[in-house]
């Protein structure tokens, strides 16, 4: 396993779930990490808790916003992350039908949108240094559908796409590209979701990963000599 000590890496969504994690995880390991999400308090109150780590409250959906945050990024770390982690999603439960247009841009902006202005914003460096590591934090709703999930899906689908054109771009370049897509998992996307049975009952516990499996996937990836390029990892219920 090849050692992080003295890295640097961006987690977005990292005030709370799989982020936060991911986040603690690697300040664990010796990294510097910025967390990037939009709620500041929470933001600061889980970068008190990572030794050498930055709070930068960000808008994902805002390029200005991106601008600014990364920006002071590269400012504070003197040049890009080593490793950039685009975790910050949303999620919800409509019917196409009764999804509305806010709801369907929000969530293309939110999980589709927001990642690539991060890549943009630090990829031409990574690939003029040879080095650079991307994380997308896609789902199983990656590559199969689900009824109810047209706005996720849909970004999601184009999420994956975007680190498959990014994986056979740099190829060869020094800067690796991973895609880790979970299941279920049990954090607070799930809070404004009513789930159903396949009856259309309501039902609250069905089996859920542990944002943990999902951290343990991210630091995997990450962790491989700089020969190995980890592609892809789909993460479903054992
Ligand atoms: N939990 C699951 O079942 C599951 C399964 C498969 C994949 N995933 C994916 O895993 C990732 C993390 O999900 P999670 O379950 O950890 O969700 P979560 O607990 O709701 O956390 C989402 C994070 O994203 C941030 N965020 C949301 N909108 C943002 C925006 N516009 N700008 C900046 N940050 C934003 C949130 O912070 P603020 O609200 O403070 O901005 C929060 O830190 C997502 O991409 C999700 O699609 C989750």
């Amino acid at each position: 396993m090849a050692s992080l000590g003295g890295r640097t890496a961006v987690v977005t969504g990292a005030s709370r779930g799989i982020g936060a994690g991911i986040a603690e995880a690697l300040g664990g390991q010796g990294v510097r990490v910025v967390l990037v999400a939009r709620t500041e308090a929470k933001l600061k109150e889980r970068a008190a808790r990572i030794k050498g780590s930055i709070a930068v409250p960000c808008d994902i959906t805002d390029p200005k916003s991106v601008e600014q945050a990364t920006k002071r990024i590269i400012t504070e770390l003197s040049g890009v992350p080593d490793i950039l982690v685009n975790n910050a999603g949303i999620f919800s439960v409509a019917v196409a039908a009764e999804t509305t247009a806010e709801s369907f841009i929000e969530t293309i902006n939110t999980n589709l949108v927001g990642p690539f202005l991060f890549v943009r914003a630090f990829l031409g460096e990574m690939k003029a240094r040879n080095r650079g590591h991307i994380v997308t934090i896609g789902s199983i709703a990656d590559r199969t559908i689900f009824t109810g999930n047209a706005a996720y899906s849909a970004a999601k689908f184009g999420l994956r796409a975007l680190h498959e054109v990014m994986r056979a771009e740099l190829r060869g370049t020094g800067v690796r590209t991973t895609l880790i897509s979970p299941a279920a998992t049990d954090t607070e996307i799930w809070n404004s979701v009513t789930v159903t049975d396949p009856a259309g009952k309501p039902h609250s516990k069905r089996p859920m990963l542990d944002p943990n499996d999902v951290v343990g996937a991210v630091m995997f990836a990450l962790t491989q000599p700089a020969r190995v390029n980890v592609d892809e990892l789909r993460l479903s219920h054992g």
